[in-house]
């Protein structure tokens, strides 16, 4: 601590206890979990200097790439919320958020391309709508509460990248916007069911600063196939999730970590023409099925399990 002619400071800086000084000058915060929050983070974030031990040209290193991350933001593109995503803190936000286990359905993260509202579409549509090259393939899929009821009328919201692993607002001068997205109603028995093309893997955007952080790090920038499921219904909490391809590269090391075992559903290949013709798509195609099992929504009342 320390002293004056008067004796010790009490509030002055140490290093021994940078912590609880500066924590301290928040204690008067009227809301607690703000108070909470500051106290948490003051003394993560010291602990942390501490251990690195940064040099001042490092910390202001450090603080140019935040700018530059906050500086590649505009009303489309978050490099912020991309650096949470390479940093796996947007797969802990959702997952310690999400209800455990009993069988419902995983959440993972959004993912920067639900821009744009997906078009109202009836079950059984097509949503490659300009006939993109890539594999045909149907996708079924039925909504059920906790304890198995079907949910009639959910909405499903579905987005994915083409063949190329692009989505429409990524070429917008090749892509109607659109395309590739599709925003369904599950019918009274609680299944929906729809026609696509089998996505490719992709890269995450590297043209800012998260991609100078992956290279200076020898990380890769791809994220495994996956087709982005959006469901809700009201009384039930709403699920955001993805469908992986069994199989796509990149499953074991998807660079924003979304992959969870149970999302990784086996796109089978059919060959019957009579299948083929029932779904409205050319022999041989892929069927993929996604059940999705929601929870109640935080204070609906209803069987508990
Ligand atoms: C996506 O799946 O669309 C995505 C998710 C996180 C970062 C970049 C893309
Ligand atoms: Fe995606």
């Amino acid at each position: 601590m320390t002293t004056s002619a008067a004796g010790p400071v009490p509030g002055s800086f140490e290093v021994d206890r940078s912590a609880e000084v500066v924590a301290a000058s928040f204690a008067r915060t009227a809301d607690p979990r703000l108070r909470e929050v500051l106290d948490s983070l003051v003394r993560h974030l010291h602990g942390f200097v501490k251990d690195v031990r940064p040099t001042v040209a490092e910390w202001e290193a450090a603080v140019a790439f935040l700018t530059a991350t906050g500086q590649t933001c505009d009303d489309v593109r978050q490099e912020f919320i991309l650096l949470s995503d390479v940093l796996g803190v947007s797969m802990l936000v959702e997952s310690l958020n999400q209800a455990a286990g009993d069988g419902l359905t995983e959440a993972t993260v959004e993912g920067p391309f639900h821009q744009i509202p997906s078009p109202p579409r009836r079950l059984g549509d097509d949503i490659n709508v300009a006939g993109r090259p890539g594999e045909p393939c149907l996708i079924t899929g039925r909504v059920v509460d906790r304890v198995g009821r079907p949910v009639a009328g959910a909405t499903v919201d579905v987005w994915q990248a083409d063949a190329s692993g692009f989505y429409d607002v990524q070429r917008p001068g090749e892509l109607a916007p659109g395309e590739l997205r599709g925003l369904f109603r599950s019918d009274a028995d609680g299944r929906f069911h729809f026609r696509t093309i089998v996505p490719a893997h992709y890269p995450i955007p590297t043209d800012g600063p998260v991609g100078d952080l992956l290279r200076a790090t020898g990380r890769h920038e791809y994220r495994p196939a996956h087709v982005h499921v959006a469901v809700a219904a009201p009384g039930l909490r709403s699920l955001t999730t993805h469908l992986f391809v069994a199989g796509s590269p990149y499953l074991d090391s998807d660079a924003v970590f979304g992959v969870k075992d149970s999302l990784i559903v086996d796109f089978a290949r059919v060959d019957d023409p009579a299948r083929a013709a029932a779904a409205g798509l050319p022999n041989p195609f892929r069927h993929a099925d996604f059940p999705v099992v929601l929870d109640r929504a935080e204070g609906a009342k209803g069987p508990a399990s």
